[in-house]
């Protein structure tokens, strides 16, 4: 056999062309710490808390399934998802002002596999896509796999600075196809977009009569302040609306979904069928299990409480340890990140992080251009309040010891 597979030089010449796939440094870091092995406080993953996850008493649930559907919750299932589960999702719609009915909801494999097939539906060659910067690195992967360039426009407490984004379109004389936004609690900079510029937002988008993703998987974990209503609806024909189950419930079981229209999720549902053919009907119907329950509102409730209090410890922690130093985070009223900005190089820091056992995600995976280096996603919702409170002290020791090389 030759030392390079041809499988493998197929490979190489789609990247020299410039048509490699784009994954995620983010689902890589979590690859480097488990590598790693031994005691490291992870401030790296935007997964659910242990603690979170067995809240939902999945055994009791998974006993339900099997005895009420029996082998049918193994079998393949609808595309579209399973009917209860899409009345289910658009009842919640409902409630949050989108105008919506079962037939108007996709399931998907989580909220990222609806961020995929919109790509598929919407997104060509050489399109134009509008994001915040930074932003959800698998996103801005799935739009550079799909072909389409992304143009990266600044974000404040505010979120995307949708006036830049005019100017810079008008300047460039473009035309925006897609723009992609988290409207609540963003990854990675946990800010959430203001009234204004929701509305600024879907102008623009009108004005280009380009489709918005509102990616929106933190919705339900606000600890503070006041819901705002959600771009589908404000503005339902063009928005494609985004939730997810990984948040709230189990990420492993992969259910998300979209909300469009039921033409957009017949297409979605085409591209669907050359992907997975259905979501893991055994997910859906333990999401659907747990619905029947009729504690969702107050298994939310106790997830409020539970990362509220975790942020709390992180806010604290991080104060305690980097007071004085010129070291800053962001305040966000929900979701599970600070966006931290350290004045040194977060790969560097990383790499010394890990030695003192302590790990979180660099700023500059999160955007196309290597920006953001000094920065970082700081996670606080997998560890228990006084692991977050060790992770901080170690992120000092590994902060000081890079501050000491310069
Ligand atoms: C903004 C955002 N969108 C989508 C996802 C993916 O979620 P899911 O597990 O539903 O695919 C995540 C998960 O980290 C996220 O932060």
């Amino acid at each position: 056999m030759s030392a390079e597979p041809a499988i493998a030089r197929a490979a190489f010449s789609l990247e020299a062309a410039g048509q490699e796939q784009h994954g995620s440094f983010v689902d890589e870091t979590i690859g480097i710490i488990v590598r790693h092995g031994g005691d490291i406080v992870s401030f790296a993953a935007g997964a659910p808390a242990a603690e979170a996850l067995a809240l939902a008493r999945v055994d009791e649930l998974m006993t339900d399934v099997l005895a009420r559907d029996g082998m049918s919750a193994l079998n393949y299932g609808v595309t579209e998802g399973e009917q209860e589960l899409r009345e289910i999702v658009a009842e919640g719609a409902r409630a949050r002002g989108i105008d919506a009915d079962a037939e108007d909801v996709i399931v998907t494999a989580g909220a990222l596999q609806a961020i995929d097939l919109a790509c598929r539906v919407f997104l060509r060659a050489g399109d134009l896509v509008v994001s915040g910067s930074p932003s959800f690195a698998n996103a801005l992967s799935a739009f550079r796999n799909r072909g389409a360039r992304v143009l990266e426009v600044p974000q404040d407490e505010d979120g995307i600075d949708v006036s830049a984004a005019a100017r810079t379109l008008r300047q460039r004389g473009e035309r925006a196809k897609l723009f992609f936004v988290v409207p609540n609690f963003d990854n990675p900079t946990g800010t959430t977009l203001s009234e204004e510029r929701r509305d600024a937002l879907l102008a623009l988008a009108a004005a280009h009569d380009a489709v918005v993703i509102e990616d929106d998987p933190y919705e339900a974990l606000r600890y503070r302040g006041k819901d705002l209503a959600p771009l589908a609806a404000r503005m339902r024909d063009r928005v494609i609306h985004l939730g997810s189950f990984s948040k709230t419930f189990l990420p492993g079981i992969r259910v998300g979904w979209a909300v469009a229209d039921p033409v957009t999720v017949r297409r979605m549902a085409a591209a669907k069928q050359t992907m997975d053919s259905s979501t893991s009907t055994l997910g859906q119907r333990l999401v659907i299990a747990f619905h029947r329950r009729g504690t969702f509102p107050d298994h939310l409730g106790a997830l409020r409480r539970l990362y509220a209090a975790k942020q709390s410890a992180a806010r604290t922690a991080l104060d305690r340890e980097f007071r004085g130093t010129g070291v800053s985070w962001n305040d966000p009223d929900g979701g599970f990140y600070f966006w931290m900005r350290t004045g040194v190089s977060s790969r560097e820091l990383l790499d010394v992080a890990i030695e003192e056992g302590v790990a979180f995600v660099p700023g500059d995976a999160f955007t196309t251009t290597g920006g953001c280096r000094d920065a970082l996603r700081f996670s606080y919702c997998a560890p228990t309040p006084a692991r977050i409170d060790e992770g901080a002290r170690r992120l000092r020791r590994a902060y000081d010891r890079v501050r000491a090389r310069d």
